[in-house]
């Protein structure tokens, strides 16, 4: 596996493979590595002859600063575990690397980038759109791998790439075994955190059992009352979406494919997953 930290070498790299016709995948994360995002290196490793990832914290996605200060960084075992994956590279850029200037972009995502992690968030897919744009730049993939944990970015990002002639490729979230969604903020986590944060996945759960057909209402005030007893947990939102277009519906209907979202606090750790309803 070779470890790449400039663009220069990392494109000169590439267009060798590109000319003996190989196909490329690509997986950018931030790094803190764990079998969610390994899955995802996994299917790479299956479709495409050559796979890359990247690690790269990107600055221009944290609304808050303290987030980014604390989000884990473990670069050794990191190569490690994508060694082990049979990864063929790993782009590992530094600050200046990737913004030599500061990147004045906006993006405009529509409703869609308005609503939960966007509203939440300012500026966050703002932040997500720039190092994707500049990273598939750099990598031109053929195939580009995103989890459906972050539901709301893999659909930004289908949108973002209708200007590449990329495969966006969304692969199942892979949990811990009592169902929390596997993040690698959950390392940040307390053991009383830990404890309460499957509560998370269960709640979704039976929101799926319990309220097809009702009203929406219905069920955010279920889910803001199991959430928010654990003392650890504070509901930040619970939100049910058109899974394509992400418009927030009303009534739990099964005419349109509609997904189940939510953002919980546990401690000052943010935790987000989400669930389809009908499938
Ligand atoms: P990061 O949070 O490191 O995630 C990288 C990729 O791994 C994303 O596509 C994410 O959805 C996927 N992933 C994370 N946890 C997962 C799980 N439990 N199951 C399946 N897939 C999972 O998302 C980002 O980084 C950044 O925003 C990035 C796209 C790299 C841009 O900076």
């Amino acid at each position: 596996m070779q470890i790449i930290k400039h663009t220069g070498r990392l494109k000169l790299v590439l267009s060798r493979y590109r000319k003996q016709g190989a196909t490329i995948g690509f997986i950018p994360t931030m790094g803190a590595l764990h079998p969610g995002h390994l899955s995802l290196i996994k299917q790479s490793v299956i479709t495409d002859d050559i796979t890359v990832s990247s690690i790269y914290v990107n600055p221009t996605q944290f609304d808050d600063k303290s987030d980014l200060k604390n989000y884990p960084r473990n670069f050794k075992s990191d190569y490690a575990l994508l060694k082990s994956e049979e990864c063929t590279i790993v782009f590992s850029p530094d600050n200046k690397e990737m913004y030599p200037r500061p990147d004045n972009r906006r993006f405009n995502f529509g409703r869609m980038g308005d609503v939960m992690e966007g509203k939440m968030r300012p500026g966050h897919f703002n932040g997500v759109a720039q190092i994707v744009t500049k990273l598939f730049d750099a990598v031109q993939p053929h195939r580009a791998y995103f989890g459906k944990k972050d539901f709301q970015q893999l659909a930004i990002i289908q949108k973002l790439v209708n200007d590449y002639d990329i495969e966006i490729v969304a692969c199942p979230i892979i949990r811990e075994k009592d169902g929390l969604a596997m993040s690698s903020r959950n390392s940040l986590l307390s053991d009383q955190e830990r404890n309460d944060a499957p509560a998370i996945y269960r709640t979704l759960l039976l929101v799926k059992e319990k309220f097809r057909n009702r009203n929406v209402k219905e069920a955010e005030k279920f889910v803001e009352a199991r959430i928010n007893k654990y003392t650890s947990l504070k509901l930040e939102y619970f939100q049910i979406v058109n899974s394509i277009t992400l418009d927030p519906v009303d009534e739990i209907a099964s005419t349109i494919p509609l997904t189940a979202c939510i953002a919980v606090y546990a401690g000052s750790v943010r935790l987000i997953d989400n669930i389809d309803i009908f499938s």
